[in-house]
């Protein structure tokens, strides 16, 4: 979307406030003229025609639905350029929508599978992020993502394969996260690998919620002792666990517009993200995979804003609660939320 979309006023405004974005799948934010280009370079065949066919297939049912498309295209990503090329884009686009901070999802076991190296995936995401902290000035950490159908063994043989890198990229990799096909892959799976990641000081979080039942987000939070829960939005079906999460600030990292596509909500009016926010939950606007899901990070919050009618205090709000949620040291947060009050003030 562009400027051509409706209530360039607001877009523009919501543009203007610092925001970080804390739940993006750096395989999600592979466009389809890229996956041509990567696909061409590095001799893949794609199962489709043009650009156009790629779009067309993006046509959801379900969480799995996506997830089968998202790995067979992440399978054009062979060589370092090509983790830079992909990372620089999003780069790109997360700086004009005024993102200011990003903490961004990556997947090795869908690379290393394909014989890809985990070095190889580390320097070329990691080389884009310096770059764009250096030319941009947006700052951003990565998370590495376990993939939830897999094993726990396989967890633990991904983080041994990762471990011999965290001095190099001590700057970057803060975190560890949990996705993939979440029905039948409850948090508990992986309970032994989280205490591991816990004990090396990893910051945690976890997909929970957003397909599977209130019951997941419990177990993130009980089992897994995560800090903060990736979608979420399943957690008001428990009122218990709602009021949990709102008195001990835990945030949730909330895609209205991925919600949508792949039909955890029928229509973003009934969308309870208002809901959460005025009931005083820490809920923050993400993309999750916008090249999928056809929209970025502004886009997601522009068609809140509308669908829900949201007010614009309750748009810095959201801003605010994504800097609060982030990784980011106190300083820095105090330092952004500072800028946050004053471009507020301004609009
Ligand atoms: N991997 C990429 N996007 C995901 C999502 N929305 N849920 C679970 N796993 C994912
Ligand atoms: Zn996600």
């Amino acid at each position: 979307m562009t400027d051509q979309t409706p209530n360039p006023e607001l877009r523009r405004w919501l543009r203007t406030l610092p925001k970080a974005e804390l739940h993006l799948h750096i395989e999600g934010t592979l466009e389809p003229e890229l996956m041509f280009e990567l696909a061409r370079r590095n001799g893949v065949t794609l199962p489709y025609a043009s650009v156009e066919a790629v779009r067309a297939a993006y046509q959801f049912t379900d969480l799995q639905s996506f997830l089968d498309l998202y790995y067979a295209g992440a399978g054009v990503l062979v060589t370092e350029q090509d983790f830079y090329d992909l990372a620089a884009a999003y780069l790109r686009r997360a700086h004009a929508d005024g993102l200011c901070h990003v903490e961004i999802m990556f997947d090795p076991q869908t690379h290393t599978q394909r014989g890809v190296a985990i070095d190889t995936v580390f320097a070329g995401l990691a080389r884009a992020l310096r770059e764009a902290r250096d030319t941009l000035g947006i700052s951003s950490y990565l998370l590495l993502s376990f993939l939830r159908h897999l094993s726990e063994e396989d967890a633990f043989d991904t983080l041994a394969a990762a471990l011999p890198l965290r001095e190099a990229y001590r700057d970057l990799w803060v975190g560890i996260g949990l996705d993939s096909s979440e029905r039948g892959n409850p948090p508990e799976k992986f309970t032994r690998v989280y205490a591991r990641c816990a004990e090396l000081g990893f910051r945690l979080v976890a997909h929970a919620g957003e397909e599977g039942p209130a019951a997941y987000v419990r177990t993130a939070l009980d089992t897994l002792r995560v800090s903060r829960i990736d979608h979420g939005v399943r957690s008001s079906d428990d009122p218990d666990l709602l009021q949990q999460l709102i008195r001990q600030r835990i945030p949730l990292t909330v895609c209205p517009l991925s919600n949508l596509k792949l039909g955890v909500v029928k229509t973003l009016a009934e969308h309870n993200l208002a809901r959460l926010l005025r009931a005083g939950a820490m809920v923050t606007i993400n993309a999750d995979d916008p090249a999928y899901f056809g929209g970025y990070v502004l886009d997601n919050y522009l068609a809140s804003a509308v669908a829900l009618d949201l007010s614009h205090d309750e748009l810095v709000t959201l801003a605010a609660n994504s800097i609060h949620a982030s990784f980011l040291p106190t300083p820095d947060k105090n330092r952004l939320l500072d800028q946050l009050a004053h471009a507020a003030s301004q609009g």
